[in-house]
Parts: C-alpha cells; structure tokens; sequence
C-alpha cells in the first residue's frame, strides 16, 4: 500500500502511464545487412528458427551487427530508466532471438512473462504485398499493442487520451520498439512473398533488493 500523496500536492498528475519506446537508428544500413546474414545462416542451420526462440541466445554472439544492436539496445534501456525517474544502479541482461516471418506468418496476441521490458528491432520489412481479394483495411506487418488497462475506453470521448485501446505501429528497417513485458501485442500476417526479419529481445533485471519500494 502506497502512502498518501503529501498534502501540498496541487493540480493535474499523469496516473499510471505507461512508457513505450518507438526509435529510429540513424546509420541502420551497414549493421543490418550482418544481421540478415547471420540470421540467414542460423536459420540454415535450424529451420524451426522462429518458432524455437528459446535457444541459442543470439545477443550473447560476438559479431560485429550483434554487437551494435546491443549496444543500442543497452542505450534505450538506460534511456528508458532515465526517463521514468529510475536513478539507481539497475543490472540487467538481454535474452534474444530472430523471428523469420513468410507469407501468411503472424504471432499471436500474448506478453512475455518474466520479463520487465521487451522489445524489437527490425532488420527487414517487405515493401511489396501479394495482391489479394482481401478486405481493405488489413495491416500486413504491422504490430499492435493492446491498452493493459481492460476496457478503460468503453466511456471515451473524442481527445481524451483513453479512446483508442490500441497502438498499431507499421515497422521500418532500423526501429526499435520496446515497451513494459506486461503489454499484449499481435503481429499482422506477413502478406508478401518476401520475408519479414526482426530480432525480438526481453530485458531480464538481475534482482537486487535495492530494487524494492519504500515500504512506510
Ligand atoms: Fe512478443
């Protein structure tokens, strides 16, 4: 139970928000093409590469595209502590895989349980879709985050910041997203011949009991 909020507090606070981090890596170009060749040569090596995402894991692989994806991913993540106001010492470790999505391919709506953050990087998004007698408003390869708040639009008016309980991204070779594990997403089927390659991650904290609340 949280104390109360100290009487002299005055005017509009921002209640249970939640951080989702959307960013660009300007430079993307060069460590993408080592990872799409990595990833091709894993998935030589195991077929079931996307759906067999708990072995190996692919940041603890010395390569020079790993290597940049980790440190950027290292940087959102100490950017993102930073932002919630975290300014103690976090230990954490980065546990990911490669997901190799074909025409058809989609992922379900589910979180990552035991994690504190997840999050993707893309290395490559079709630019050209099968044309098909599909319904119009489809979203191939798109990702959608789910409000974790169940059905708090239900009494949404227009500019309130509760209307819409989604959040739908359409991906780009050199964005991150990452966001709270507790988040549902789905991704949209890949609706091109070409595949779609992103390297999916979950930020693990090592636990330190300095990480507990104040409890007064
Ligand atoms: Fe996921």
């Amino acid at each position: 139970m949280g104390a109360p909020t100290a009487g002299g507090q005055d005017g509009i606070i921002s209640l249970w928000p939640t951080a989702f981090v959307q960013r660009r890596f300007p430079g993307h170009e060069g460590p993408n093409r080592e990872l799409l060749a990595l990833v091709r040569e894993m998935e030589n090596a195991n077929r079931d590469l996307t759906t067999d995402y708990l072995t190996p894991d692919l940041f603890n692989t010395d390569h020079p595209g790993v290597n940049w994806l980790r440190a950027h991913v290292n940087q959102t993540v100490i950017d993102y502590f930073r932002y919630l106001g975290i300014d103690y010492p976090i230990d954490w470790t980065i546990q990911g895989w490669a997901s190799i999505n074909r025409f058809g391919d989609y992922h379900d709506a589910h979180n990552h349980p035991r994690a504190y953050l997840s999050g993707t990087y893309y290395v490559k998004i079709p630019t050209t879709m099968e044309k098909l007698k599909t319904r119009k408003d489809l979203r191939p390869g798109c990702i959608t985050f789910y409000d974790p708040r169940g059905a708090v639009n239900m009494n949404a008016i227009r500019n309130d910041p509760y209307v819409d309980p989604e959040h739908t991204v359409r991906p780009e070779p050199g964005m991150l997203l990452m966001w709270p594990a507790f988040i549902n997403h789905f991704v949209h089927p890949n609706l091109s011949k070409t595949t779609r390659v992103s390297i999916s991650f979950n930020i693990m904290l090592k636990w330190s009991d300095h990480y507990l609340p104040d409890q007064t």
